[in-house]
């Protein structure tokens, strides 16, 4: 497998369980992203795509949004060796105007110092499914107003050139933890022919097994494409 995608669902219900406040519950989640990278290198997966906020998630309470931009600065300031070690390369996927200047400085950062890396982490930030699209279809907009591209000339490829990160391959798998069943407006144009593997454990509890139960059923699967 080349591309592994995971829907990080489940870290308000596993602090609840524990009588925890929600954001604890994201700070052990923010532990399984650790570990999860670990097993990716160990597996020889080369992208490693996060669901880790969403344009919708601006909706929740102000004190849970601050909370999770700071874990992801002190996760991207804690982690910035790990990620060389790895020889992992960090990438932003969403709206990055929207995030919190401090954010946008850490990610700019460690995107900047690990450039040159083969293996891909990306983080969705302030992503949606649908807002990718809309934004492909700006840049499509502007290209055909400037007289550079004509409307007939678009075709899948075209459109799928001007997503956030064009150069990455469609994710092979998706991931959700916690047992719901939806995409939740996670990569919708990536994800026409992407295996889905739904697990009801939740994000902070997700360990090893885990992660290799998900790869074995993938390897069950019977991928065609449309085809027979
Ligand atoms: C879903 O759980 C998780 C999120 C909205 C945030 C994901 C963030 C992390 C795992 C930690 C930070 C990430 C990095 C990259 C450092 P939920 O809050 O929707 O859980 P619930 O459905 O049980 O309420």
């Amino acid at each position: 497998m080349e591309h592994l995608a995971i829907i990080m669902d489940g870290n308000g219900r596993w602090a609840k369980a524990r009588g925890l406040p929600r954001t604890e519950g994201h700070r052990a989640g923010g532990e399984t992203v650790r570990r999860v990278l670990q097993y990716c290198r160990d597996a020889n997966i080369r992208y490693l795509t996060l669901y880790a906020f969403s344009v919708e998630n601006w909706k929740r309470p102000r004190e849970e949004v601050d909370a999770l931009m700071k874990l992801l600065v002190a996760y991207l300031a804690g982690e910035e060796s790990m990620l060389h070690q790895n020889q992992v390369r960090l990438r932003v996927m969403g709206r990055r105007e929207d995030l919190p200047p401090e954010a946008r400085a850490a990610l700019q950062h460690v995107e900047e110092a690990t450039a040159g890396y083969e293996r891909q982490l990306i983080l969705c930030l302030s992503y949606g499914g649908r807002a990718e699209i809309v934004d492909a279809a700006k840049g499509l907009a502007k290209r055909i107003a400037s007289g550079e591209l004509q409307p007939e000339a678009i075709d899948e490829q075209t459109f799928a050139g001007h997503l956030y990160l064009p150069d990455v391959p469609d994710p092979d798998l998706i991931v959700r933890t916690s047992g719901e069943l939806r995409l939740s407006n996670f990569l919708l144009w990536q994800a026409s022919y992407a295996e889905l593997y739904v697990t009801p454990v939740l994000w902070p509890d997700f360990g090893e097994a885990d992660f290799k139960a998900a790869l074995a059923a993938f390897e069950q699967r019977n991928r065609r494409y449309g085809g027979v």
